[in-house]
């Protein structure tokens, strides 16, 4: 039983087929079309919640609906992404080592947008270790910038801005805060298809605005990171494909 508005829904109902779990995901209703249908696809029952513009109210409903099972039920096991140590590790023991690996010389800078804070804690956490003058941006939706001290309402950003600081996020990893509308993220992701050959989503566009904007910062010769989370396929019923 999970809450999520990325892609752990289906990373979980893949896993529980694989395990013989009974899984149900929970999402507000604003996620995309094809990460529903990926999860029924899997096997895994599927509870949507409302999303009446405000993020951060309808994740906080997934998590009170998902624990309230755990409360009826002791068979129930709720992995808590947000707050589950394992999501940072496995960014420390196996993301950020792959980057380390495929990127030749330094890294002067990474971003990345925050959902669970995993990937930003983890990547972060290991080069930052290993590179100390390395600028890390945290990067929000213009819509649920939490961080950044902004009003929460809902945008199209998914996997990112849930409206919430999470537990596991380590606040003392970035350095600066970057804010991107939908519209930038998405004329982002579209680029990459059109100009790089990347077919990926709507999230990744906004990493890719932020890590140029960095680039641009830093100057010539620097090296930024930053990575794109999924496909462009998972959006053909957002606005990324009208
Ligand atoms: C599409 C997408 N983008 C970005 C993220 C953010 O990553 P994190 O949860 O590690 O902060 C997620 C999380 O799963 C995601 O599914």
């Amino acid at each position: 039983m999970e809450p999520t508005s990325g892609n752990q829904g289906i990373g979980l109902a893949l896993v529980g087929a694989v395990k013989g779990y009974r899984t149900v995901i929970i999402m507000p209703d604003s996620v995309s079309e094809e990460r529903r249908k990926l999860i029924q696809h899997c096997g895994a029952e599927l509870i949507l919640i409302h999303d009446d513009g405000d993020i951060g109210k309808c994740i906080d409903e997934c998590i009170k609906r998902a624990l309230k099972m755990k409360e009826e039920d002791p068979r129930v096991y709720v992995p808590q992404q947000f707050e589950n140590p394992n999501n940072t590790l496995v960014h420390k023991n196996h993301t950020a080592l792959e980057i380390m690996e495929q990127v030749a010389g330094p890294i002067h800078g990474f971003c990345s947008g925050i959902g669970t804070g995993g990937t930003i804690t983890g990547i972060g956490e290991v080069l930052k270790a290993k590179y100390p003058f390395i600028e890390i941006w945290a990067v929000e939706p213009e819509n649920a910038a939490i961080l950044a001290g902004g009003n929460i309402g809902t945008h199209v950003q998914m996997g990112i801005g849930d409206g919430l600081i999470p537990p596991i996020l380590n606040k003392e990893i970035y350095d600066s805060i970057y804010v991107v509308s939908d519209e930038e993220a998405i004329e982002t992701a579209r680029r990459l298809a059109r100009d790089e050959g990347l077919m990926c989503g709507i999230s990744s566009g906004t990493n890719v605005a932020a890590a140029i904007k960095l680039a641009e910062k830093l100057g010539p010769g620097k090296t930024v990171v930053t990575v794109l989370p999924d496909t462009a396929e998972r959006y053909f019923s957002t606005p990324l494909f009208e």
